[in-house]
């Protein structure tokens, strides 16, 4: 197995770390048009081989896709990340050209190869991808509605003072701070309402909480977060490489499911080798659908600013 990560900020050089340690791959290429930084980054990376026992070969390029060529999984996380006070939406004008030139390339070199967005806005960064590369559908995930989960089982579990693991929440729509819809309703702690144990209150304080996450980290680290994003990527090439068949939220182009066409918005999907393979389209009560419609709302307006640009 071959996966590239592209862009090696904080959020590429993270998912690298992961996808390394947990030996994911035999090879894996980290590419950035900085000079260097992912010669030297790999370096250092398989200085600590000997360290945690790993065995991926780890390659750094600068701008040179055809060390990346082969890919079976590549991760985009190249982009300007959120300032505190910037909205992911404010990233559009920027991140659009990069991901798309980046998506393009990748693909002269890996034509197979099963793509993970990070960079943001994501789900329009995901629906851009797609329209560009004129790919199959399943090839491209865009991560958001992963690592919103795991926020939403941080808040979960600290209000609880339980395990994250032991929660089951998911989190659906888009990826931004008034556009993501935590289903309260089907969360659980281990088959059991977590309704049944925090007050409406509470509940109402996690899904707020969990929806400015990325925003309360950008505003205490002075750009946007990197363990959870990275982490969340690595999980993703991991049900990817190791055809888990796991169901994960993510960002994935919907052909009617929860009522909505030609747009890129997170749900429940399987993913395995194939990219996603299935999309659960269970029934959302009134409340989150009419909450999922407003979210592709708001997410198919981002998505119209894409023609301002070209
Ligand atoms: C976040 O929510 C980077 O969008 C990412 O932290």
């Amino acid at each position: 197995m071959k996966v590239t990560v592209v862009g090696a900020g904080a959020v590429g050089a993270t998912c690298a770390d992961n996808i390394a340690r947990k030996e994911l791959c035999e090879e894996l290429v980290m590419l950035d048009i900085k000079e260097g930084i992912t010669e030297g980054k790999a370096m250092d990376f398989m200085q600590s081989a000997a360290l945690l026992g790993s065995d991926t070969k780890i390659i750094g390029s600068t701008n040179d896709y055809k060390k990346t060529a082969g890919s079976n999984v590549v991760v985009i996380t190249s982009g300007i990340p959120r300032k505190p006070g910037m909205t992911r939406e404010e990233l559009i004008g920027i991140n659009a050209g990069i991901v798309k030139g980046v998506t393009t390339n990748i693909l002269e070199h890996s034509p197979d190869a099963i793509i993970i967005v990070i960079s943001n806005p994501m789900d329009t960064m995901t629906y851009l991808a797609l329209k560009s590369s004129g790919l199959s559908k399943n090839r491209i995930i865009g991560m958001g509605g992963l690592l919103d989960s795991s926020r939403f089982k941080y808040f979960l579990s600290t209000a609880m003072q339980c395990s994250a693991h032991d929660l089951q929440a998911v989190v659906i729509g888009g990826h931004g701070d008034t556009t993501m819809i935590p289903l309260t309703r089907l969360a659980t702690y281990n088959g059991t309402p977590v309704s049944n144990m925090l007050d409406d209150a509470t509940l109402k304080q996690v899904a707020a909480d969990t929806m400015v996450g990325g925003a309360t980290l950008t505003k205490l680290l002075g750009t946007s977060a990197w363990y959870a994003p990275g982490a969340a990527g690595a999980t993703l090439v991991e049900a990817i490489v190791r055809d888990e068949k796991k169901l994960i939220p993510c960002c994935v182009m919907l052909d009617g499911e929860y009522g909505q066409k030609d747009i890129c918005m997170g749900v429940p999907v399987v993913i395995g080798k194939n990219g996603w393979e299935k999309i659960i389209d269970f029934k959302l009560n009134e409340e989150e659908q009419a909450a999922f419609n407003k979210s592709a709302e708001a997410v198919r307006t981002m998505n119209g600013a894409l023609e301002g640009l070209k």
